[in-house]
């Protein structure tokens, strides 16, 4: 049996359907999907067995100091040092501490968003996540400006911010970071190796301005919980892509998940092109060649827990 037995006590929801991750059609009906709140207590139940998100989303203050030695995650012969700053900026407590959330957004970075207007429908949720910093204000009609929580893989500072290695670059940069007052700025410092340099550069700005961001830096269990929560379902996902992981996050802190912004394919539904991301111009191509991630069979998944009313994926227009 693929699916984990059902953990459900006596006298609470009797024998839920487990959820089955394996329908191949990334066909969605929107029109009359419903929240399926057994499914997705059980899917929370199931994922705490593997991890608890409210601990695993940041390594603490307590439990490291500066100089100890971190192995990488994916890069397991690789090492670096906590520097001084980075240990600085660890929490002392989770940052979802006793969080939740009655709906909770996921905004993945597909162009899929373009032209959706679907902006004031995911400013209205009550928790809104982000991926890798992805610009808003320009894009605010169809993305929305609301930012609880973003992620910034250490690849971002290269790619968006040029390295930071210009005044006005880092000052693009911090003013972003200000744009986020209050929310948490999630840091997967310790993935892969080649990131520590612009990991570092990017929080001595941090903290020289005193932004105002709750940083945190997963757990190094948190990657191969994730996968191991996903694997037992069947799901053979070799890296989790960034969405995957802020989904499967969210599930602890928030009861219904909506997901905009996930679809990682060339064309619509109507075979209209789509760019990769709506805010730049990284192409299909490029990322199937450089890319560990298996996107189609992510969203796969999540057309089936879609399907099943676990979440809510949206893929068309919000008018
Ligand atoms: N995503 C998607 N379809 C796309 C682009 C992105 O479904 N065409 C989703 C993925 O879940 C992805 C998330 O949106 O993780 C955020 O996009 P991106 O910043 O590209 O994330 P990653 O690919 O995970 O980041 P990286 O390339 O740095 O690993």
């Amino acid at each position: 049996n693929a699916n984990p037995k059902p953990l459900v006590s006596e006298g609470e929801d009797k024998s839920p359907d487990p959820p089955s991750y394996s329908n191949n059609t990334t066909k969605l009906s929107t029109d009359n999907w419903t929240f399926n709140r057994t499914l997705s207590n059980l899917i929370r139940k199931n994922i705490l067995r593997f991890f608890d998100p409210e601990r695993d989303i940041s390594i603490l203050k307590g439990t490291l100091k500066p100089g100890d030695v971190i192995h990488y995650i994916f890069d397991r012969q690789s090492t670096t040092n906590i520097s001084e700053n980075l240990y600085q900026l660890l929490p002392t407590a989770s940052p979802m501490k006793n969080q939740h959330h009655r709906r909770c957004a996921i905004i993945g970075n597909s162009g899929i968003l373009l032209n959706s207007s679907c902006g004031p429908e995911i400013d209205s949720y009550d928790f809104v996540i982000r991926c890798n910093l992805a610009p808003v204000e320009e894009y605010a009609g169809d993305v929305g400006r609301r930012t609880n929580l973003v992620t910034m893989n250490p690849s971002v500072v290269q790619r968006a911010f040029q390295d930071l290695a210009s005044e006005e670059w880092r000052e693009r940069f911090l003013q972003r970071l200000r744009s986020l007052s209050g929310s948490v700025l999630w840091i997967p410092a310790f993935m892969a190796k080649g990131g520590e340099e612009r990991v570092e550069w990017a929080i001595r700005l941090i903290l020289l301005h005193t932004v105002d961001v709750h940083t945190a830096f997963p757990s190094l269990r948190l990657l191969h919980a994730v996968r191991g929560y996903w694997l037992t379902n069947n799901v053979q996902i070799k890296r989790p892509t960034t969405g995957l992981l802020m989904y499967t996050m969210a599930t602890r802190f928030c009861e219904e998940i909506h997901l905009y912004g996930f679809w990682p394919f060339p064309q619509d539904s109507q075979g209209k092109p789509v760019k990769y991301h709506y805010y730049d111009t990284l192409t299909y191509e490029y990322t199937s060649h450089a890319s560990p991630h298996t996107m189609p069979l992510e969203f796969r998944t999540l057309s089936s827990l879609h399907r099943q009313g676990a979440l809510r994926l949206h893929t068309g227009s919000c008018d």
